[in-house]
């Protein structure tokens, strides 16, 4: 199906992904959460800050302060914001000095213009939005941004593990690979568990395109609606709203040579993205 008609979509996308991020034992997950999440993020943001020096983050998306630890000792000026004021009140918790708001990124209003030099949507925060809402939080960002700022963020590979069908999902990368798919069933019957009759969601609002997919991601019991773009998908996007890829990153840490033929193995790429 194509991913325009998405927007037929995009209310329940909303509603299920803004319960899920006020929801208690998702809030205590991400309140418990240090470190770098993989070899990517690390590499994406030691790039960034090489770029911006010292310079004015906009960290997006904190959930429990995983990134605020991680970010603002390195910043001439830190500011973090989320839309649930669940987490922000876990991030307050763990942070009390730093400057925390309860903000939806499609609006921040009350962030001044060219007020920053890095802005960060981590852990594929971004592709919790619609068509509609993606494109409002890039022209926010555009707006927040310095000329020459980087946006920096990850996003689902759909031509990468994740965006396979399920039965994809059970599959070991190498079929002598036993421990692997011993691996992949037990987390899928544990995830079809927890998924606690919210199984018919996946029927009914799940689709999938070439350049974009909707999915329901299996983690904390299928309660999380994901876009997942090609990279081509994603520069397109990021053209059209003003601004030029400087770098694609894997989850692993490499760097994406040609951005028309990516790695297929990556369930996730950080995009470096110039303000220009
Ligand atoms: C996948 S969690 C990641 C949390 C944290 N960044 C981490 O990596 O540990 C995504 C976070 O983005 C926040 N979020 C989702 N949509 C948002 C929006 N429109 N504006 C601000 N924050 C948003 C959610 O509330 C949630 O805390």
């Amino acid at each position: 199906m194509a991913v325009d008609s998405l927007k037929d979509v995009a209310p329940t996308m909303d509603e299920v992904n803004i319960a899920a991020w006020g929801a208690d034992d998702i809030v205590r997950h991400y309140a418990m959460a240090s470190g770098w999440l993989d070899e990517g993020e690390r590499e994406a943001l030691a790039y960034a800050l090489r770029r911006q020096p010292d310079g004015a983050v906009l960290d997006i998306g904190i959930g429990g302060g995983r990134t605020t630890e991680l970010l603002e000792p390195m910043a001439s000026e830190y500011v973090g914001i989320d839309i649930s004021p669940k987490m922000i009140a876990a991030a307050r918790l763990r942070f009390p000095e730093a400057s925390l708001h309860c903000l939806d990124a499609r609006d921040m209003n009350g962030l001044e213009s060219r007020a920053f030099d890095l802005a960060f949507f981590s852990c594929a925060g971004l592709d919790a939005m619609d068509l509609a809402g993606r494109r409002a939080i890039l022209g926010e960002v555009r707006r927040v941004l310095r000329p020459q700022g980087l946006f920096v963020f990850s996003s689902f590979n759909n031509e990468g593990p994740w965006a396979q069908s399920r039965i994809g999902l059970f599959m070991p990368r190498r079929w002598c690979d036993l421990r692997t798919l011993a691996g992949n069933v037990r987390r899928s019957l544990r995830d079809l568990f927890n998924a606690n009759g919210r199984i018919g969601l996946l029927a009914t609002h799940e689709q999938r395109g070439v350049e974009r997919s909707l999915r329901l991601l299996p983690a904390f019991g299928f309660r999380v609606f994901a876009m997942f773009s090609t990279c081509r998908a994603i520069a397109a996007e990021l053209n059209r709203q003003g601004f030029i890829i400087d770098r694609i990153l894997t989850d692993r840490g490499e760097i994406v040579g040609d951005a028309t033929r990516p790695p297929r193995e990556a369930s996730w790429f950080y995009y470096l993205a110039r303000k220009i």
